[in-house]
């Protein structure tokens, strides 16, 4: 491929990955899912600390965990009924119960030395979920990050075990960020993206 076309593909998968909210009934082979999570591996990190820890579920272990995407929808239904026209308050409140139907969620958790949460830490967190997303996207694969369940963190971290991992690798682990990963059973609309006062061009 040239650079020209490599630019292109580049651009174009930037723009194609899209939040997928509904899913085929179809598992991700194994090897598929790892291409994907170790491309969040290669992203840069604050002093290149890696402190991203990540726990896959799928299986009996991703259905019990609906529990806390349910418990999350009940603590927002009432903002969303107001937001959303009623089709689209049904087939979010579907995925929240479902999560589509995907068959693997990526818990995403930040380690670091001490119980202080550094933006430096999370942010590197979310280097590492952005590729992970657009590698999927190039599997064929689609995604949606999910913040809404983080409310039942405490939770979410004794249903994991996290205190299991603390102690092995004598860290403190916080949870950042959840990624819903499958095959995408729906082709939504590209969400608009506005530029205006978000792009500030000084000293041109
Ligand atoms: C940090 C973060 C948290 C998000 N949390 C949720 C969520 O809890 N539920 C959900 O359905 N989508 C969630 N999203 C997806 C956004 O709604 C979505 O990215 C946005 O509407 C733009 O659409 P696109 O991803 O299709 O471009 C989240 C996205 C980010 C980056």
């Amino acid at each position: 491929m040239t650079r020209v076309q490599n630019q292109q593909s580049f651009y174009d998968l930037v723009k194609n990955r899209r939040s997928i909210r509904l899913y085929k009934n179809k598992l991700i082979d194994a090897k598929s899912l790892d291409r994907v999570i170790d491309a969040g591996l290669y992203a840069p990190s604050g002093k290149n600390e890696q402190n991203w820890r990540f726990v896959v579920l799928s299986g009996d272990k991703k259905e019990e965990y609906l529990e806390f995407c349910q418990k999350a929808w009940l603590k927002q239904k009432d903002i969303l009924k107001d937001r959303l026209k009623p089709s689209l308050y049904e087939f979010t409140e579907r995925f929240f119960y479902t999560l589509g139907g995907a068959p693997v969620v990526i818990l995403c958790y930040s380690a670091s030395n001490s119980n202080f949460v550094e933006f430096t830490n999370v942010g590197s967190v979310f280097m590492a979920m952005q590729n992970i997303m657009l590698a999927a996207t190039i599997e064929g694969l689609g995604s949606c990050s999910m913040g809404a369940p983080l409310v039942f963190k405490k939770e979410i971290d004794e249903f994991i075990g996290k205190k299991y991992f603390e102690e092995e690798e004598k860290k403190s682990l916080d949870l950042v960020g959840t990624i819903v990963l499958g095959w995408p059973a729906h082709d939504p609309p590209k969400a608009e993206r506005k530029r205006d006062y978000r792009v500030r061009k000084l000293n041109f």
